[in-house]
């Protein structure tokens, strides 16, 4: 069974494809993210002409609506999964009535992307950095695709900041804990303006909460059972406090007091 926040490192190689890809739509129809989403295209200072890279664009979800600010420019998404690529084109297809000509999807590792240099007027990318190996040098590599005087965009959770509501605050702290300690890179977000600021002159820096308040969402962008089964396994919960939580969490649910939250980073800088 495939651990979220292992998965995304490498889709194509994960057992279960369906559930990484069950995540992201899941998200991109929250508000909250919708949200940072945009101030992320913001940032980016595009003009209509404009060409931009959306780096480890995943499914794909915001390469048609940067394609609206860009009509007459071209968007192209990088990513390691050739399989998210293959949705990635369907749906750009699909949401622009088949007038999707100019995005381009490519195969590259962000490490090492399959791109001269100084091409694009402004590239994004969105909550990646914290599942690759080497977050300065997918940076590094996202300014060499920019040409001088464009933007670089970087939206990151700070998973020092994931909550969730409970009635037994102290086991909540410790699932939460289990699922972070887990992600590559849990504290990017904090890091952006350091990484970016190393690179580029910063342009932007904003922070973003996100709250989710239905259980469902949440057992499914955190990967709640799979969680409080790790916990228990590894012994920091016993069972009938894993049960415990579990439980209280379909109380607060059941009763609209139920909430997670975690807050993002958006950070962006010019090429000099
Ligand atoms: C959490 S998803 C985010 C996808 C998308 N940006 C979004 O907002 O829905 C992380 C993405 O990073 C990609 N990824 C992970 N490691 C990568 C690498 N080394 N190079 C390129 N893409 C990578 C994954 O394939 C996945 O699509």
């Amino acid at each position: 069974m495939t651990y979220l926040p292992e998965g995304y490192r490498d889709v194509d190689a994960a057992a279960d494809f369906e559930k990484l890809k069950t995540c992201l739509a899941v998200i991109d129809r929250l508000p909250d993210f919708q949200a940072y989403k945009h101030a992320s295209y913001d940032a980016l200072n595009l003009t209509p002409r404009g060409k931009v890279a959306d780096v480890a664009c995943g499914l794909g979800f915001d390469l048609p609506r940067l394609m609206e600010i860009v009509p007459q420019g071209s968007v192209t998404g990088f990513d390691l999964s050739n399989a998210f690529l293959s949705f990635a084109t369907d749906h750009a297809s699909e949401a622009l009535s088949g007038n999707a000509a100019s995005i381009n999807v490519r195969h590259s590792d962000i490490h090492n992307l399959d791109c001269e240099a100084n091409v694009f007027d402004a590239a994004r990318i969105d909550r990646s950095l914290q599942h690759v190996a080497d977050p300065a040098r997918a940076i590094a590599e996202m300014t060499r695709i920019v040409r001088p005087g464009g933007i670089v965009c970087a939206a990151e959770p700070d998973w020092r900041t994931y909550v969730i509501g409970s009635d037994l605050p102290d086991i909540s702290e410790k699932i939460t804990s289990e699922f972070a300690k887990t992600i590559r890179n849990p504290h990017l977000g904090r890091s952006l303006v350091d990484l970016l600021g190393a690179e580029l002159a910063l342009t932007h820096h904003s922070v973003h909460p996100l709250l989710l308040r239905l259980l469902p969402d949440a057992e499914i962008i955190f990967d709640l059972k799979n969680t409080v089964a790790r916990s228990v396994e590894a012994g920091f919960v016993s069972t009938a406090e894993g049960i415990a939580f579990e439980e209280n969490l379909e109380e607060r649910h059941a009763s609209g007091r139920f909430f997670a939250h975690l807050t993002v980073h958006l950070v962006a800088g010019q090429k000099q």
